[in-house]
C-alpha cells in the first residue's frame, strides 16, 4: 500500500450476521490527531476493531503501519494503544496492577511494565489514586485508567473509542487536554471516536465522518467549512414569518431560527435579492452578515445533506454500548 498513510483500507466490509456495519470502506488516514465522528451505530467501534484485527472482516483489506489487519493483528496491537469503549478494567485490581498487567500482556517485562505503570498513571492524573481499587473509581478515573493501560507500552498510534463517554465536564476537559498533549508531545497519531463535535474540535486536526457504515468525509477540520454551501445571516425585525415565506416563494433556501434567517448564497445576487424581498415584504433587516458555521452546525448540515434525521448532537448522546463480537 502507498506511503504516507498509517491506516489504509480497501473495500473493507463487516457484517454481523445479516447486518451490514461497515460498507466497503476505502479510507486513507495520515499521521496526526484524527477524530472519527458519527452518530451511534454508525460503525466507529467496528472500524476500530477491524483495523486492530480484533474481529474478522467480512471482505476487503486493510493495513496499519504497513501491517495486514487480517494476518498481523498481533504486531499491530503491540504498536497501537487501544482504549476500548466498554469497561475493560478489573474492579478487584488496584490501578497500578491493572496498568502493569496491561503492559505485561503487551509483552513488556514485569519490571519495565511496573515502572511505566507509575509514569503513565501520573500522566493521566491518577498519581495519588494508583494504589486504590478500581471498584472505588469514578467514571472519569476509570476512563483515565483505561487511557493509562492504552499508553503503557508507548504506542505509535493511540486509538480511543469514545474517551469522553459518561464524563462530567471537568473529567472531560482533562481527558481532552491529555489527548491533545499526547499528540503535541508524542508527535504520534491519535485516533479518537466521538459522537460529540466539540470533543473532536478540541483535540483533532482532521475529521473522518462515518455514517451508516460509510466514510462520508475525510479531511482537515480547517477545510470542512468548504464542504457546505455558504449562507448569509439576516436578522429580521417585524414579520420574520412573512420574510421566511417571501424568501421561500422567491426560491431561496432558508433556515430560520426565530428572527434570524440563514439563507443559502446561490450566487452574487443573493444578498441584493434578500434586501429587495425584505423591502417588498415591508420588514426590516437589522443585520446582514456572512454566516460562520461552527463545527456542530457543519456536522448537522452535512448529515442533513446525507438525509440523516439528526436534529442536534444531543439526540446522538444516548449511547448503546456494544462490546466484543
Ligand atoms: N457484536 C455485534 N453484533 C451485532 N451487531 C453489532 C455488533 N456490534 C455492533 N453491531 C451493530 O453494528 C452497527 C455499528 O455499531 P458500532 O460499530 O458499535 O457503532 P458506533 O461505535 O459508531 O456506535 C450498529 O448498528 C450496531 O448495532
Ligand atoms: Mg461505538
Amino acid at each position: 500500500m502507498s506511503e504516507g498513510f498509517i491506516i489504509e483500507t480497501r473495500d473493507l466490509r463487516k457484517m454481523y450476521g445479516p447486518h451490514l456495519a461497515l460498507e466497503d470502506v476505502d479510507v486513507q488516514i495520515p499521521q496526526g490527531a484524527i477524530g472519527i465522528l458519527g452518530p451511534n451505530g454508525a460503525g466507529k467501534s467496528t472500524f476500530f476493531k477491524c483495523i486492530l484485527g480484533l474481529i474478522t472482516t467480512t471482505s476487503g483489506e486493510g493495513s496499519v503501519l504497513g501491517y495486514d489487519i487480517k494476518t498481523q493483528g498481533d504486531i499491530i496491537r503491540s504498536r497501537i494503544g487501544y482504549m476500548p469503549e466498554y469497561d475493560s478494567l478489573d474492579p478487584d485490581l488496584n490501578a497500578i496492577d491493572q496498568v502493569r498487567y496491561a503492559g505485561e500482556l503487551l509483552g513488556m517485562n514485569p519490571a519495565a511494565a511496573m515502572q511505566r505503570a507509575h509514569e503513565v498513571l501520573e500522566y493521566v492524573g491518577l498519581r495519588d489514586q494508583r494504589y486504590r481499587k478500581i471498584e472505588s473509581f469514578s467514571t472519569g478515573m476509570k476512563q483515565a485508567t483505561k487511557l493509562a493501560c492504552a499508553i503503557v507500552h508507548d504506542p505509535e498510534i493511540l486509538i480511543c473509542d469514545e474517551p469522553t463517554n459518561g464524563l462530567d465536564q471537568r473529567s472531560r476537559e482533562f481527558m481532552l487536554k491529555t489527548l491533545r498533549r499526547t499528540v503535541d508531545e508524542g508527535g504520534g497519531t491519535v485516533l479518537m471516536s466521538s459522537h460529540v463535535m466539540d470533543d473532536v474540535q478540541e483535540v483533532c486536526d482532521r475529521v473522518v465522518m462515518i455514517h451508516k457504515g460509510q466514510i462520508v468525509i475525510n479531511r482537515p477540520i480547517a477545510d470542512l467549512a468548504n464542504q457546505i454551501e455558504k449562507e448569509v445571516e439576516a436578522v429580521i425585525w417585524g414579520g420574520a414569518s412573512k420574510m421566511e415565506q417571501a424568501l421561500i416563494s422567491n426560491d431561496l433556501r432558508v433556515r430560520r431560527m426565530g428572527r434570524v434567517m440563514r439563507v443559502t448564497i446561490e450566487d452574487e445576487n443573493t444578498i441584493e435579492r434578500i434586501i429587495s424581498i425584505a423591502a417588498k415584504s415591508e420588514v426590516q433587516i437589522r443585520e446582514l452578515r456572512e454566516y460562520e458555521p461552527d463545527l456542530e452546525d457543519i456536522f448537522l448540515l452535512i448529515m442533513d445533506k446525507l438525509g440523516a434525521r439528526v436534529k442536534g448532537s444531543s439526540e446522538l448522546m444516548t449511547s448503546e454500548h456494544v462490546g466484543g463480537e
